[in-house]
């Protein structure tokens, strides 16, 4: 049984005071909603407002905290860097690694991702690991090597109890902030090459067990399509993240189906 995540990425947006404005806006939107039949729902705001804002949702037990990056040293002579421990002491349950916006414009490398991912998983917390083609390598028919290859890399040496605990986001580079989605049915054919991906690589147990999230120009509209695909276990959001009512809106249209 795999409980469906909705995962706002708030990217670099959001002051400490919009923060509060936006999650106090979220909180009060789904506040009513049934807790059994509800996502898992996950907000992730830039570094500086990670306490506020986890301070903020702590109480209301129905939103967690994730941060957007994190370094694979626990401490040390890493200047500008922030580690998973100090991210776990403001309260966040959930790190994104390897987004594509980090591997495009800072050079992280699926090295750096498993490095990251062990560091995640080794303090308890639970990362989100990104993968995804660009445009060129989708008209070249890469897709499906591309990805195959992050996922490996990105997962290498991981227990199969680590991998289970994972979730994965499936984000083609050229459906993020378009408006373009993916069509539904090939983000689930996608995401079913991932799952058999893990397989391979760990287990059909904990690729069963994995969350795998589609994300890429995420609306209400096209929320509901996408959960009902067999394999699409939610959604990692950016834009519409960023707006209570439409973020809102997501959870409600995932709580169409509660597990797979
Ligand atoms: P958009 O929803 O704005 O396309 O962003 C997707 C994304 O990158 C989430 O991590």
């Amino acid at each position: 049984m795999r409980k469906p995540i909705i995962a706002g990425n708030w990217k670099l947006n959001k002051t400490i005071d919009e923060s509060i404005n936006l999650v106090e806006d979220i909180k009060i939107k789904i506040m009513d909603l049934d807790r059994e039949k509800m996502p898992i729902v996950v907000v992730c705001p830039v570094f500086t407002s990670l306490k506020t804002v986890g301070d903020i949702i702590d109480s209301s037990k129905s939103i967690y905290l994730g941060a957007q990056n994190c370094y694979y040293e626990d401490a040390g002579a890493f200047t500008g860097e922030v580690s998973v421990p100090m991210i776990k002491e403001v309260g966040a349950t959930y790190i994104i690694i390897g987004h594509s916006e980090r591997r495009q414009y800072f050079g992280e490398t699926d090295n750096a991702i498993n490095l990251k991912a062990k560091t995640i998983l080794a303090h308890g917390l639970i990362p989100i690991i990104c993968c995804g083609e660009t445009l060129e390598q989708r008209e070249a028919g890469q897709t499906d090597k591309i990805v195959k290859n992050q996922i490996i890399a990105d997962l290498k040496d991981l227990t199969e109890e680590q991998i289970a605990k994972s979730v994965i986001a499936y984000e083609p580079v050229w459906a993020i902030g378009t408006g373009k989605t993916c069509e539904s049915p090939e983000a689930n054919r996608v995401i079913k090459l991932i799952r058999s991906t893990v397989a391979e690589v760990s287990s059909k147990d904990a690729a069963d067990k994995a969350r795998i999230l589609y994300g890429g120009s995420v609306k209400p509209s096209t929320i509901e399509e996408q959960m009902s695909q067999s394999d699409i276990d939610g959604a990692l959001v950016g834009g519409a993240s960023l707006d209570a009512e439409s973020f809102a809106q997501l959870v409600k249209g995932a709580m169409l189906v509660t597990s797979k």
